[in-house]
């Protein structure tokens, strides 16, 4: 898919959130749909928990006091916004900055999933535990996980996850800062590494058929294949 084609999907995918109601109070209460930002083209993406009040009221992702934070860590790196592209979890502000809902998390898991898929980053930032769990599909807290990249799988696409602490956990406590930075650092090398191997698509599978004369059976078994 083009870069051109990327961010056309993307912007369908946005206007499809922006009209979003499955969570009925979150849709009544919030000012904007915060569907993340940057570039549709990211070999790097980070994925934070629910948008604040400054999110919600800009409909920009890590605006505030955190942001601020991931910007520094991201310039410390020599990288920038323009360069990366950060979304959340859920796309609406809970009321209260709440912690998210396990129905939340659900509702809004294809929204996210679609943007991993057009963006096809190389790695995957989880911002601390709602991110990091939901990838993982595992209860596994962000303070055993940090630091330690692993490859997964999201829909179609295989990734390199690292996960890293929340940078608003790291805002007043000086260990925990320290610890991103140190985990900050190794994401340079990571993305060095390239995609990982990818799983066999259909479409692959398709290409290493040889039809010579497709007969009624061969004809068949491409059918069915086209069925997934
Ligand atoms: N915290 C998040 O998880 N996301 C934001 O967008 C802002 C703060």
């Amino acid at each position: 898919m083009s870069a051109a084609e990327r961010r056309e999907e993307l912007k369908q995918v946005l206007a499809q959130a922006r009209g979003c109601v499955r969570c009925s109070e979150l849709a009544a209460t919030r000012k904007n749909v915060v569907f993340g930002a940057g570039n549709a083209n990211a070999d790097l993406m980070f994925i934070g928990e629910a948008p604040g009040a400054s999110e919600d009221e800009q409909g920009l992702p890590f605006v505030g006091r955190a942001g601020k934070l991931l910007d520094t860590l991201l310039e410390e790196i020599g990288l920038a916004r323009a360069n990366v592209f950060i979304a959340n979890t859920l796309k609406c502000r809970p009321p209260g900055n709440r912690d998210p809902l396990p129905v939340e998390i659900e509702n809004c898991r294809e929204y996210l999933y679609r943007q991993v898929e057009l963006i096809e980053p190389i790695v995957i930032c989880s911002l601390g535990n709602f991110s990091t769990k939901l990838l993982r599909g595992d209860p596994t807290g962000i303070t055993r996980l940090h630091g330690r990249p692993e490859v997964i799988v999201l829909g179609r696409r295989a990734v390199r996850l690292y996960p890293i602490f929340h940078p608003a956990a790291a805002l007043y406590t000086p260990r925990t800062l320290e610890t991103l930075r140190e985990d900050f650092a190794r994401i340079p090398e990571l993305l060095a590494q390239g995609e990982p191997e990818q799983p066999v698509s259909i479409d692959g599978m398709l290409d290493e058929v040889e039809i010579e004369q497709p007969g009624e059976e061969q004809a068949l078994a491409v059918d069915q294949l086209g069925l997934f």
